[in-house]
């Protein structure tokens, strides 16, 4: 079965989110359950290519798109993802893709993921490589169903070829005005009031992809539910509700090759759960990292995030005055928002014994917090699943996280089911989107840590759970199966 997996952002090429680590892991796993992979990501000037060894395909050469009325040239790029077979196509395109940042606020960001669709389209029509799916992620890769449904339809490379969109985040549409219609080159047609491409007066690249693709998945079971109400639709409800037969939530899983505190190059030391002592020594190396004391009573709470409305900040904002009094140090990890990367400066600066803050983008820190604090919160609006709250249940760090999306289907309550005479819980978690209920669950979980034998069997819980690939990974070989078991 070939798979072509498209996505604007893949580790450990360029990572602004967990959708980087979804493209880095999830064709492996594919890889090994017999598939052949192709990934497609935009060759970035942000990438470090002295990192990579990438080979330009001299054999393809230039290959000539038309955006917005104007000939752009692409050149292909082959490189692999580590430790596999699985290609790697980079879609080359200066004039778009040489920018500061991965997503931009540029007029022509519509452009830019136009490009990308057609330029990962052209690759294979170039190599003459035929897929049975075409696997998309998220609204900068929407288009591509359309494309293959209407413009290449009749192209002998795809009359085979199936679609399938996953839905990472429903909060990003990539809306832009229904000009944007002609500078992709689709027909004005497909646009009209809560029709097949529009939403609120604009064309939404993700609404399309909706649409159109022959199967929509997203990234938990508990996610594909809530995106069908208008709580948590964002607008798309209806289109998704149109399409609910096609519709799967797959929960994400974890690259253990990567996350794992028994083996993780970025820790200064190594544990697992049969011998935890490494952790607190990543505890004392952290705290010292950032100047706070080392105290072992002392719990501290981690944080690692794009500081954005989605990941509850405001909530956060809200409990703060309270969340400072208690006895507990922070450690903050993020970049987002100005003001919520000013409210983690000023308490940074207000509070030097008790708060430490890194406003950027750091994966070396992304590890040390993971394995270093004893607590780790997540108190997000919504959250289609989310992988940091996965790996802190890895690193031993118990998380505390709204109950809501993948934070519900990974985390579970340990009050709740002790109380039901389970004690299978291995974190806290809260249902009202409240300070008050993030405050409360903080102050069980601070109330708790001193009771070592209890935090450890929460600890253990957490830690002896899998969230490896291969289950997942195979419920997407199934439904690629389904799909291309049925008629045309
Ligand atoms: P989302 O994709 O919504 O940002 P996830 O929890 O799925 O949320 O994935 C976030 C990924 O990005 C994780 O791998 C996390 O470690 C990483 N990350 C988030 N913020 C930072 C940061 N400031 N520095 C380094 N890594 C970060
Ligand atoms: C998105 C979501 C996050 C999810 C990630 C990978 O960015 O916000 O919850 O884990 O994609 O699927």
């Amino acid at each position: 079965m070939k798979i072509a997996f498209i996505a604007s952002e893949a580790v450990p090429f360029v990572k602004t989110g967990g959708l980087a680590d979804v493209a880095g892991v999830l064709p492996k796993a594919l890889e090994k359950l017999g598939c052949e992979v192709k990934v497609y990501i935009p060759k970035y000037s942000i990438i470090d290519e002295s990192q990579f060894n990438l080979l330009y395909r001299q054999d393809i050469g230039e290959i000539k798109i038309k955006v917005a009325d104007k000939i752009r040239i692409i050149k292909l790029y082959q490189g692999k993802l580590p430790n596999s077979n699985v290609t790697v196509i980079f879609i080359d395109c200066p004039w778009y893709f040489h920018r500061e940042s991965v997503y931009t606020n540029d007029p022509d960001e519509d452009e830019r993921f136009i490009l990308f669709c057609r330029g990962a389209i052209e690759a294979m029509r170039m190599e003459k490589w035929s897929p049975d799916i075409i696997h998309c992620n998220d609204w900068q890769t929407g288009l591509i169903p359309l494309y293959i449904k209407d413009n290449f339809r009749k192209d002998p490379i795809f009359v085979r070829t199936k679609t399938l969109l996953s839905i990472h985040n429903i909060g990003y549409q990539g809306r832009f005005p229904r000009e944007s219609l002609d500078k992709a080159d689709l027909n004005q047609t497909y646009y009209f009031s809560e029709g097949p491409v529009e939403i609120n007066d604009s064309f939404s690249f993700l609404k399309t992809g909706i649409w159109f693709a022959d199967i929509i998945t997203t990234v938990s079971e508990t996610y594909a539910r809530e995106i069908l109400t208008s709580e948590y639709g964002k607008g798309l409800e209806n289109a998704l509700i149109l399409r609910r037969d096609s519709l799967y939530g797959i929960l994400n899983g974890v690259d253990y090759n990567y996350w794992d505190p028994a083996i993780d190059n970025y820790l200064p030391f190594h544990y697992s759960g049969k011998d935890l002592s490494g952790k607190l020594k990543d505890k004392e190396y952290l705290l010292n990292h950032f100047n706070l004391k080392f105290d072992v009573n002392v719990p501290l709470i981690g944080i690692i995030s794009r500081l954005v409305d989605q990941k509850g900040f405001d909530i956060f904002s809200d409990a703060l005055p309270e969340l400072i009094k208690l006895n507990a140090q922070w450690v903050i990890i993020g970049n987002g928002e100005p003001r919520y990367e000013n409210i983690f400066r000023s308490l940074t600066l207000k509070y030097p014994d008790k708060v430490a803050s890194f406003i950027g983008f750091s994966i070396e820190l992304s590890h040390l917090v993971e394995a270093g604090s004893d607590i780790f919160l997540m108190p997000s609006h919504y959250e289609p699943c989310g992988l940091t709250q996965i790996y802190s249940l890895k690193y031993g760090t118990v998380p505390i996280v709204r109950k809501t999306g993948g934070l519900a289907d990974t985390v579970q309550d340990w009050d709740e089911l002790q109380y039901q005479g389970f004690d299978t819980g291995n974190g806290f978690s809260f249902n009202d989107y409240s300070g008050y209920a993030l405050f409360s669950s903080v102050k069980r979980a601070i109330d708790t840590f001193p009771h070592k034998d209890t935090w450890n069997k929460i600890r253990q819980n957490g830690m002896i759970k899998d969230f490896s690939w291969d289950k997942s990974a195979r419920k997407y070989v199934s439904l690629y199966e389904n799909l291309i078991s049925k008629q045309n």
